[in-house]
């Protein structure tokens, strides 16, 4: 079996604190007594790299018998005896990760044109190009997608951080009746049932101050984002597939400004915000007859992270 394991370099990390608040839920991470992040309780560690991909100074690495991972797949996928490079397509396929750090700065025209084109071109069930895609190419432009998709969150926490909704919430969470309804914690599923109930409303709180903070941001400062949909005006028959579409050309998106020395994050939060909210889509000029949707915010990595921290070591 492979011995997996995590490296924190603190000749890299500024003690930001970035990897201990992703890693909220879980509480592997913690800060350490010399201000520095460290692994703690690694039982509870699924290896699921928010840690990694979250740190904007590419201080993290998981390794695999000693080797970084990245080195660990280089040497899988070369020919045995080999020491041909990495095909230059799967040396960008291992290296990518979400990036939630940009620079400020403008996305060029041409290298958002060529986005959006590998974007049109992505595969569709049926060759159907059922897909319509919306450019927001400015930050103030993205930023006002990101204000209103907060404003959605907000309204839905408030609504469940009043006393009476969130008492009742709480108690029907702890009971496992709504469970599921937020992300997975396994930390608070495993308490004992009154425990279990505290810690759901805390909850509620912690995400009602989250979304009424005016610095938190969905869009993560992004300077460009491209929205793509599906339509409903369809045949029936392919209706199963626009999902998987919509995904699809989202993941060219994503390689292609990845190529292009462009960071990306994927936004399901944010999807999720548009699908359940008419008045967010009418004000985003999104006809009704749109089915799913999916975000690429797109713009420069900060220069101390990467567009694919992965790719500096
Ligand atoms: C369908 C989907 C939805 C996601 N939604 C969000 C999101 O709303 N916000 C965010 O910051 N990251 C989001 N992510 C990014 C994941 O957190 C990220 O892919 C995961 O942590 C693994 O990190 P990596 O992409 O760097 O490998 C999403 C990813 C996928 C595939």
């Amino acid at each position: 079996m492979n011995m997996r394991g995590k490296k924190i370099d603190t000749s890299l990390c500024n003690a930001c604190g970035e990897c201990i608040r992703i890693c909220h839920e879980s509480r592997v991470l913690v800060r350490g007594p010399d201000g520095f992040p460290r692994y703690d309780r690694d039982e509870r560690c699924i290896l699921c790299g928010h840690c990694l991909a979250i740190c904007p100074r590419g201080a993290i690495t998981f390794t695999t018998d000693g080797r970084t991972d990245r080195d660990a797949y280089c040497a899988e996928a070369r020919p045995v005896g080999g020491t041909a490079a990495l095909e230059p397509a799967l040396e960008l396929l291992f290296s990518l990760r979400s990036t939630r750090f940009f620079n400020g700065g403008a996305v060029e025209r041409d290298k958002l044109s060529l986005v959006l084109e590998a974007m049109v071109r992505a595969p569709s069930a049926g060759n159907e190009q059922n897909r319509s895609f919306y450019i927001y190419d400015g930050k103030h432009k993205v930023d006002a997608l990101d204000a209103d998709t907060r404003e959605h969150y907000r309204k839905s926490t408030a609504r469940m951080a009043g006393p009476a909704t969130r008492a009742i919430a709480a108690r029907l969470m702890a009971a496992k009746d709504l469970s599921g309804v937020t992300m997975r914690n396994r930390l608070i599923a495993d308490l004992p049932r009154k425990e279990r109930e505290s810690a759901y409303a805390r909850l509620f709180d912690d995400l009602a101050s989250l979304y009424a903070d005016g610095d938190f941001r969905l869009f993560h400062g992004a300077a460009a984002a491209i929205l793509v949909t599906s339509h409903t005006n369809t045949t029936d028959f392919h209706k199963p597939f626009h999902r998987a579409d919509v995904e699809i050309a989202v993941t060219y998106g994503t390689l292609a400004a990845a190529s292009l020395g462009l960071a990306s994050c994927r936004l399901g939060l944010s999807v999720m915000a548009f699908g359940a909210d008419r008045k967010l889509r009418e004000k985003h000029g999104i006809p009704e007859t749109s089915a799913w949707t999916g975000f690429l915010p797109s713009g420069t990595p900060t220069s101390s992270g990467s567009a694919s921290p992965r790719a500096d070591r």
